[in-house]
Protein backbone atom coordinates (compact mmCIF):
# COMPACT_ATOMS: atom_id res chain seq x y z
CA UNK A 1 0.00 0.00 0.00
CA UNK A 2 0.91 3.58 -0.70
CA UNK A 3 2.81 5.70 2.22
CA UNK A 4 3.62 8.79 1.94
CA UNK A 5 4.84 11.32 4.79
CA UNK A 6 3.63 15.03 4.64
CA UNK A 7 5.86 17.35 6.58
CA UNK A 8 3.81 19.70 8.11
CA UNK A 9 4.95 23.38 7.55
CA UNK A 10 3.06 24.69 11.01
CA UNK A 11 5.95 23.26 12.64
CA UNK A 12 8.72 24.65 10.74
CA UNK A 13 11.04 27.32 11.60
CA UNK A 14 9.51 30.63 9.96
CA UNK A 15 13.06 32.51 10.30
CA UNK A 16 14.53 29.84 8.17
CA UNK A 17 12.11 28.79 5.83
CA UNK A 18 14.00 28.43 2.49
CA UNK A 19 16.41 26.38 4.63
CA UNK A 20 12.88 23.98 5.56
CA UNK A 21 11.71 24.03 2.33
CA UNK A 22 15.52 23.06 1.10
CA UNK A 23 15.55 20.28 3.46
CA UNK A 24 11.87 18.89 2.38
CA UNK A 25 13.04 18.99 -1.04
CA UNK A 26 15.95 16.46 -0.37
CA UNK A 27 13.81 14.20 1.99
CA UNK A 28 11.92 11.44 1.65
CA UNK A 29 8.54 13.29 2.00
CA UNK A 30 6.78 12.88 -1.20
CA UNK A 31 4.35 15.64 -0.02
CA UNK A 32 4.63 19.01 1.67
CA UNK A 33 1.61 19.97 4.64
CA UNK A 34 0.38 23.72 4.66
CA UNK A 35 -2.11 24.32 7.60
CA UNK A 36 -4.54 27.55 6.51
CA UNK A 37 -6.12 28.91 9.63
CA UNK A 38 -8.27 31.88 9.83
CA UNK A 39 -9.33 32.51 13.08
CA UNK A 40 -13.26 31.43 13.11
CA UNK A 41 -12.90 27.55 11.92
CA UNK A 42 -10.33 26.94 14.71
CA UNK A 43 -8.88 29.28 17.67
CA UNK A 44 -5.84 29.87 15.76
CA UNK A 45 -4.34 31.95 12.93
CA UNK A 46 -1.50 30.28 10.43
CA UNK A 47 -0.03 31.89 7.48
CA UNK A 48 -1.62 32.07 4.01
CA UNK A 49 -1.41 32.31 0.10
CA UNK A 50 1.78 34.84 -0.27
CA UNK A 51 3.38 32.34 1.96
CA UNK A 52 2.37 29.20 -0.24
CA UNK A 53 3.03 30.97 -3.31
CA UNK A 54 6.46 31.77 -1.87
CA UNK A 55 6.87 27.71 -1.10
CA UNK A 56 5.31 26.60 -4.30
CA UNK A 57 8.22 28.46 -6.74
CA UNK A 58 10.92 26.62 -4.37
CA UNK A 59 9.59 22.98 -4.72
CA UNK A 60 8.79 20.63 -6.80
CA UNK A 61 7.00 18.35 -3.88
CA UNK A 62 3.41 18.32 -3.68
CA UNK A 63 1.69 20.95 -2.31
CA UNK A 64 -0.91 19.77 -0.05
CA UNK A 65 -3.02 22.54 1.19
CA UNK A 66 -5.27 22.17 4.21
CA UNK A 67 -7.92 24.90 4.84
CA UNK A 68 -9.22 25.28 8.47
CA UNK A 69 -11.62 27.82 7.57
CA UNK A 70 -15.25 28.59 7.55
CA UNK A 71 -16.65 29.56 4.22
CA UNK A 72 -14.00 27.32 2.36
CA UNK A 73 -15.33 27.95 -1.45
CA UNK A 74 -14.74 31.71 -1.45
CA UNK A 75 -10.99 30.62 -1.32
CA UNK A 76 -11.34 27.96 -4.03
CA UNK A 77 -9.58 29.99 -6.92
CA UNK A 78 -7.39 32.08 -4.99
CA UNK A 79 -5.66 28.81 -3.34
CA UNK A 80 -5.18 27.26 -7.24
CA UNK A 81 -3.62 30.45 -8.34
CA UNK A 82 -1.11 30.18 -5.30
CA UNK A 83 -0.21 26.93 -6.75
CA UNK A 84 -1.85 24.06 -4.64
CA UNK A 85 -1.88 20.87 -5.80
CA UNK A 86 -4.37 18.86 -3.36
CA UNK A 87 -6.97 21.13 -1.69
CA UNK A 88 -8.65 19.69 1.23
CA UNK A 89 -11.76 21.37 2.83
CA UNK A 90 -13.37 20.66 5.82
CA UNK A 91 -17.00 18.92 5.92
CA UNK A 92 -17.95 20.90 9.17
CA UNK A 93 -17.13 23.54 7.09
CA UNK A 94 -18.97 23.03 3.72
CA UNK A 95 -22.68 23.43 3.05
CA UNK A 96 -21.91 23.06 -0.70
CA UNK A 97 -19.28 19.95 -0.54
CA UNK A 98 -20.27 18.60 -3.62
CA UNK A 99 -20.33 21.63 -5.46
CA UNK A 100 -16.96 22.89 -4.05
CA UNK A 101 -15.28 19.73 -5.18
CA UNK A 102 -16.72 19.96 -8.40
CA UNK A 103 -14.87 23.39 -8.54
CA UNK A 104 -11.04 22.22 -6.59
CA UNK A 105 -11.49 19.44 -9.91
CA UNK A 106 -12.29 22.27 -12.42
CA UNK A 107 -8.72 24.03 -11.25
CA UNK A 108 -7.03 21.04 -11.84
CA UNK A 109 -6.27 20.46 -8.02
CA UNK A 110 -6.61 17.23 -6.18
CA UNK A 111 -10.23 17.58 -3.82
CA UNK A 112 -9.64 16.44 -0.18
CA UNK A 113 -12.08 16.66 2.64
CA UNK A 114 -11.29 16.67 6.08
CA UNK A 115 -13.26 15.77 8.95
CA UNK A 116 -13.13 16.74 12.64
CA UNK A 117 -12.44 14.00 15.19
CA UNK A 118 -16.06 14.21 16.03
CA UNK A 119 -17.35 13.58 12.67
CA UNK A 120 -18.32 10.07 11.82
CA UNK A 121 -16.73 8.17 8.72
CA UNK A 122 -20.65 7.72 7.52
CA UNK A 123 -20.77 11.39 6.69
CA UNK A 124 -18.54 10.19 3.48
CA UNK A 125 -21.26 7.48 2.22
CA UNK A 126 -22.62 9.91 -0.25
CA UNK A 127 -19.65 11.78 -1.57
CA UNK A 128 -16.26 9.72 -1.29
CA UNK A 129 -16.66 8.58 -5.14
CA UNK A 130 -16.30 11.89 -6.08
CA UNK A 131 -13.01 12.92 -3.94
CA UNK A 132 -9.13 11.86 -4.04
CA UNK A 133 -8.32 12.01 -0.34
CA UNK A 134 -9.77 11.82 2.97
CA UNK A 135 -8.28 13.84 5.82
CA UNK A 136 -8.74 12.47 9.50
CA UNK A 137 -8.12 15.04 11.95
CA UNK A 138 -6.04 12.84 14.57
CA UNK A 139 -6.27 16.08 16.93
CA UNK A 140 -8.52 18.61 17.08
CA UNK A 141 -7.49 21.29 14.46
CA UNK A 142 -5.93 24.12 15.18
CA UNK A 143 -2.42 23.86 16.90
CA UNK A 144 0.56 21.16 16.54
CA UNK A 145 2.57 19.37 18.81
CA UNK A 146 -0.74 17.94 20.29
CA UNK A 147 -1.29 14.38 21.51
CA UNK A 148 -3.02 11.50 18.39
CA UNK A 149 -6.50 10.59 19.95
CA UNK A 150 -6.59 6.78 19.85
CA UNK A 151 -9.80 6.29 18.41
CA UNK A 152 -8.56 7.36 15.12
CA UNK A 153 -7.64 4.28 14.65
CA UNK A 154 -11.29 2.59 14.91
CA UNK A 155 -12.12 5.60 12.03
CA UNK A 156 -9.01 4.55 9.60
CA UNK A 157 -10.25 0.98 9.74
CA UNK A 158 -13.78 2.18 9.04
CA UNK A 159 -12.95 4.43 6.41
CA UNK A 160 -10.51 1.85 4.51
CA UNK A 161 -13.17 -0.51 4.67
CA UNK A 162 -15.54 1.65 2.81
CA UNK A 163 -13.03 2.66 0.65
CA UNK A 164 -12.54 -1.16 -0.18
CA UNK A 165 -16.25 -2.03 -0.47
CA UNK A 166 -16.13 0.79 -3.39
CA UNK A 167 -13.98 -0.25 -5.08
CA UNK A 168 -12.03 3.37 -4.84
CA UNK A 169 -8.37 4.35 -4.66
CA UNK A 170 -8.87 7.25 -2.29
CA UNK A 171 -6.24 8.40 -0.10
CA UNK A 172 -6.26 8.31 3.40
CA UNK A 173 -4.39 10.76 5.10
CA UNK A 174 -3.96 11.06 8.92
CA UNK A 175 -3.16 14.64 10.61
CA UNK A 176 -2.33 15.52 13.96
CA UNK A 177 0.32 13.86 16.83
CA UNK A 178 1.53 11.61 14.69
CA UNK A 179 5.21 10.25 15.85
CA UNK A 180 7.15 7.20 15.99
CA UNK A 181 5.15 5.73 18.45
CA UNK A 182 1.91 5.35 16.43
CA UNK A 183 3.00 5.40 12.87
CA UNK A 184 3.08 1.85 12.59
CA UNK A 185 -0.67 1.29 13.78
CA UNK A 186 -1.19 4.31 11.75
CA UNK A 187 -0.10 2.55 8.47
CA UNK A 188 -0.79 -0.56 9.72
CA UNK A 189 -4.88 0.80 10.26
CA UNK A 190 -5.02 1.56 6.05
CA UNK A 191 -3.39 5.05 6.32
CA UNK A 192 -1.63 6.22 3.54
CA UNK A 193 -0.15 9.17 4.30
CA UNK A 194 1.04 10.92 7.56
CA UNK A 195 1.22 14.27 8.27
CA UNK A 196 4.00 15.40 10.39
CA UNK A 197 4.66 18.60 11.87
CA UNK A 198 6.28 18.34 15.45
CA UNK A 199 8.00 14.70 15.12
CA UNK A 200 9.76 15.62 11.70
CA UNK A 201 10.43 19.63 12.05
CA UNK A 202 11.60 19.35 16.18
CA UNK A 203 13.60 16.37 15.36
CA UNK A 204 17.49 16.27 15.26
CA UNK A 205 17.41 15.02 12.11
CA UNK A 206 14.27 15.89 10.15
CA UNK A 207 14.77 14.16 7.20
CA UNK A 208 16.11 10.87 9.00
CA UNK A 209 12.65 11.66 11.14
CA UNK A 210 10.88 11.33 7.97
CA UNK A 211 12.52 7.90 6.69
CA UNK A 212 11.98 6.23 9.96
CA UNK A 213 8.57 7.32 9.69
CA UNK A 214 8.02 5.87 6.08
CA UNK A 215 9.70 2.90 7.87
CA UNK A 216 8.15 2.95 11.23
C1 LIG B 1 -3.39 20.81 13.24
C2 LIG B 1 -2.80 20.73 11.85
C3 LIG B 1 -1.67 19.78 11.68
C4 LIG B 1 -0.47 20.08 12.51
C5 LIG B 1 0.10 18.76 12.93
O1 LIG B 1 -4.52 21.63 13.22
O2 LIG B 1 -3.79 20.38 10.89
O3 LIG B 1 -1.31 19.64 10.31
O4 LIG B 1 0.53 20.80 11.84
O5 LIG B 1 1.13 19.00 13.81
P1 LIG B 1 1.76 17.86 14.72
O6 LIG B 1 2.35 16.83 13.80
O7 LIG B 1 2.77 18.61 15.50
O8 LIG B 1 0.64 17.28 15.56
ZN1 LIG C 1 -3.15 19.90 8.69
Amino acid sequence: MKRIIAPSFLAADFLNLGKEVEMVNNSAGEWLHMDIMDGHFVPNLSFGIPILEHIRKATKKICDVHLMITAPEKYIEAFAKAGADNLTIHIEASPNLHRSIQHIHSLNMKAGVALNPHTPIDFLQDIIEDIDIVLLMSVNPGFGGQTFIEHTLIKIKQLSQLIHDKGLHTLIEIDGGISLHNAKAVFDAGANVLVAGTSVFKAKNPQQAIIDLLNA
